[in-house]
């Protein structure tokens, strides 16, 4: 019989959690695996918020976030955090997941630690390093701490090939956004929040360090403008609670009629409300992931995407934070039936559902071997 190998899986935000919940099943799905879950706990509510939809409770909780944090009191917390399990305990792989400073942390803390690394949704790249800041620079050290490389698409892939990493480290296995959403989206989800039934839902979430500031307010100017020019839309808008989103957020839509403004969902009504939205407006990473599988359009709140995928296809489009062009592309969606018909045909660049048996198999077969 094969001897037990202990894996430590980390997660510390919200798209962390859902993108590593699938794996985290599937490695307790095997005889040879012993699975730690330890979260850092970047986010605090929306990591439970994600934690309790999966049934994953975490083995080690660093309960590290604070109001207002900064990436350097962040990052020092997460490195000394991790030290001290890492001295204590003994591993023989640690997962991460995405872009995160968790990610680039405890990756980091594994290198210090001479434990293996593997990295879940490696080799996105725009190439500008400070851009998204600071997800570009922690996916790139994170890349270079790890020996498996989980790539979601072949274009992620060779821009690991681009940067000589190894090809037998480097493995297309599909994004595991898509296993998470899989698991979910054929049921009857109930997005809990009372919204106009005659209305055409249009979702919009917001976030991104790049968008703080000006380019926040015009996006919220261009919703506020939206719902003025189509009287039969109905704007929901959950708000990330980083003070830098809630404070402009509630400024400029606090109180518009056209516009409901609620706590971060749980992730099934969240699934619920991009079932049921006719449109997306999103500066997320996993939502450009998601809403092209739900055959919604979705218009990216970014000036460039590590995700080329979905706009190759023509599901999803770059506007940028620029209320020009988000109103005006948004208003064609909404007033031109062909328009829209070519951009909500749905398409899955991003997995097939299976990427999280994919990494399972190939670390398995790795670590037996060894
Ligand atoms: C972080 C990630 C970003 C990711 C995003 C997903 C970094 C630097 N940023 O950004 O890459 O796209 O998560 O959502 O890793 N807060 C709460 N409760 C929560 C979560 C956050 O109150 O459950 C507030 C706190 O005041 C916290 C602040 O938001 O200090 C910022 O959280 P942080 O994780 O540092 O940055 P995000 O903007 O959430
Ligand atoms: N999401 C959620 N509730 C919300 C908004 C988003 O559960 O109110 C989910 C969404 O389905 C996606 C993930 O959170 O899987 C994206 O997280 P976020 O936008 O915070 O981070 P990013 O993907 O940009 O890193």
């Amino acid at each position: 019989m094969s001897e037990t190998k202990k894996i430590l899986v980390a997660v510390g935000t919200r798209p962390e959690a859902i993108k590593m919940a699938p794996v985290i099943l599937a490695l307790r799905r095997q005889s040879w695996a012993s699975v730690t879950v330890l979260a850092t706990a970047q986010h605090r509510q929306m990591l439970d918020q994600v934690m309790a939809a999966f049934g994953i409770d975490a083995d080690i909780d660093l309960n590290l976030m604070r109001p207002n944090q900064s990436l350097p009191e962040l990052t020092s917390r997460i490195l000394l955090g991790m030290d001290e399990v890492l001295r204590e305990n003994s591993y023989d792989a640690v997962l991460v997941q995405g872009d995160t400073t968790t990610v680039m942390g405890v990756a980091l803390s594994a290198f210090y630690r001479n434990i293996p690394v593997g990295h879940v949704e490696a080799g996105l790249r725009t190439g500008d390093i400070r851009n998204p800041f600071p997800e570009e620079m922690n996916r790139v050290v994170a890349g270079r701490l790890s020996k498996w490389h989980f790539a979601p698409t072949r274009s992620a892939s060779d821009n690991l090939l681009r940067e000589g990493f190894p090809a037998e480290s480097v493995h297309v296995t599909g994004n595991t956004v898509i296993d998470a959403l899989k698991a979910v989206a054929s049921r009857d989800l109930d997005v809990g929040v009372p919204l106009p039934a005659d209305k055409r839902l249009v979702l919009v979430t917001s976030h991104r360090r790049e968008n703080f500031g000006e380019p926040l307010r015009r996006i919220c100017h261009a919703v506020r403008e939206l719902v003025e020019r189509h009287e039969d839309i109905h704007v929901l808008f959950p708000v990330h609670p980083n003070p830098n989103v809630t404070a402009t957020v509630e400024e400029i839509l606090g109180g518009n009629p056209g516009v409901t403004l609620t706590q971060p969902l749980d992730y099934l009504p969240f699934v619920a409300a991009m079932k049921a939205s006719y449109l997306i407006l999103s500066d997320s990473g996993g939502v450009q992931e998601e809403a092209p599988a739900l055959g919604k359009p979705v218009l990216v709140l970014r000036r460039e995407t590590e995700r080329p995928e979905a706009v190759a296809e023509g599901v999803a489009a770059l506007v940028g934070p620029d209320s020009e062009a988000i109103v005006r592309q948004a208003g064609r969606l909404l007033t031109d039936p062909a328009a829209y018909a070519q951009m909500a045909r749905g398409a899955s660049p991003y997995g097939d559902g299976h990427a999280s048996e994919r990494i399972v198999r190939i670390l398995g077969a790795d670590l037996q071997a060894a």
